[in-house]
Parts: structure tokens; sequence; C-alpha cells
């Protein structure tokens, strides 16, 4: 298949409604790459619980297809988003999934940028070299009652009716005040949308999980938070089941 975008128009257009979307979706290269360039470098991506990041100093990483991204906590307590490349000859900052440190230090030559990604040290630059210039590139973040949202875009899309749709479901976990208890990384070797298409239509889920269907109801119409976050008398029913 040619994947230029005019293709992948027509290919959506006639897209059936209720249907898969059709094969080179699923299995191109060139269609992932239009995947990467138009929705994830371009949307807000669910990165990290902020309670990950517990301390100052505490950091995880993360890579959106071709780039590389550090989610640090400051010593103000703030917590940021950088491209986990260096300012210098573009070395990866920070190897580890995930660790603590007092600064950002490069491990080739050893810049050292201040956990607000200033750059506080760097050697045989010469007199004329203007630090202040050299910090680390930001990302775009914010934290969502808890959760951490990252936007390679340097013109990121409205954030603000996401956040009012599903704050009401965050906010009663406190998720800013927990703990990480246990961590398990599971790497799905299939098309992000598939991986969608199974978790959102959960037409498997009675068969194969059933312990988890009685924790949240099938019928979007059960499931809904009432506007004062409180439970449906329709959801207490199922609950009570
Ligand atoms: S590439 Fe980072 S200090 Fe040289
Ligand atoms: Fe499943």
């Amino acid at each position: 298949m040619t994947a230029n975008p005019t293709s992948i128009h027509q290919r959506l257009d006639r897209r059936l409604s209720g249907f898969s979307l059709e094969q080179p979706f699923y299995v191109s290269p060139e269609v992932y790459a239009l995947d990467l360039q138009h929705i994830f470098y371009k949307q807000w991506l669910y990165a990290v619980p902020v309670c990950q990041l517990a301390k100052a100093g505490s950091y995880t990483t993360l890579r959106v297809g071709a780039y590389e991204v550090v989610i640090v906590r400051g010593r103000d307590g703030e917590v940021r988003a950088f491209h986990n490349s260096c300012r210098h000859r573009g070395s990866l900052i920070c190897k580890a999934r995930q660790g603590q440190v007092a600064k950002l230090v490069c491990p080739y030559h050893q810049w050292t940028y201040e956990l607000d990604g200033k750059l506080i040290w760097a050697n045989d630059m010469g007199p004329d070299f203007d630090a202040s210039k050299y910090g680390l590139k930001p990302v775009n973040l914010r934290n969502l009652d808890g959760l951490i949202y990252i936007c390679l875009s340097d013109t990121p899309p409205d954030f603000q009716t996401f956040a009012q749709l599903a704050r009401p479901y965050l906010e009663v976990h406190d998720l800013k005040d927990a703990k990480v208890a246990f961590t398990s990384t599971i790497i799905e070797k299939g098309n992000w949308k598939l991986v969608w298409e199974n978790n959102r239509e959960c037409y498997h889920c009675s068969s194969n999980h059933p312990a988890l269907c009685r924790s949240f109801p099938l019928d979007p119409e059960v499931a809904g938070v009432q506007a004062d976050g409180g439970v449906s008398k329709k959801l207490q029913a199922h609950f009570d089941r």
C-alpha cells in the first residue's frame, strides 16, 4: 500500500462504522509513522502517576516514538518534563527507567543540569559561553489530580476539556497522596489500535475476566458518574449484585 496522507484519508473515508479499520492501519510502518506524527507527537499523553516521583530528584524516563523524555521532581516540589537529551552533543542524560538524583548529569562529558533544567556546569566552553541559553528543552506537562500528562508539541491542544471530563473520576481516589506498592510492565506486541479496541469494546471481558466485570459495569449508562461525583442507584445496584 502507498500510505501517503491522501490514501489514508481515502481509507478513513470509506471506513464502515462499527467495523475494524483496513489491515494497513494495523501493520504498515508508513501508517505507524503517520500515527506518531499526527497523534503521539501532537496530543496529550498519559505518562506516569505523580506519586511515583515522591521526592526532589525522583525521575522517570519514557520514550515516545523517536523522543526520549525525562520527568523529574524539582527542589521546589514542582514536577517538570524535559527532552532527555543533552544540549552539548545530544547524549541521553538519564539512562535508567527511573531513579533518584541530586542533579541531572550527562554521562558523556558531565554537563550538569539543575532539577529545573538549568545548565549549571559545562567544561571548557570558553568565556563567551552563555549557560543560560543551554538549559534542557522543556516538554509540556499537566498534573491532573495525581496523573501526569505530557505533550511533545510546541503548540499543545486544549487540555481543559478532557480535564473537566476526567476529574470527577479521578479526584475521588486522591492519587497525588497514593504510594506505589507494586509495578508491572506489560509490553503488548501488537499495534496500539488493537490494544485500544480490545480495551474499549471489552467484548471478551465477561468470558475472560469475570472478576473484573464485577468491579465495573459494561453498560456506559450505568457506569456514568453523577454531577456531584457520587454513585448512581443503578451503579450501586451493580456492585450490590
Ligand atoms: S553530550 Fe552531554 S556533556 Fe557532552
Ligand atoms: Fe483482556
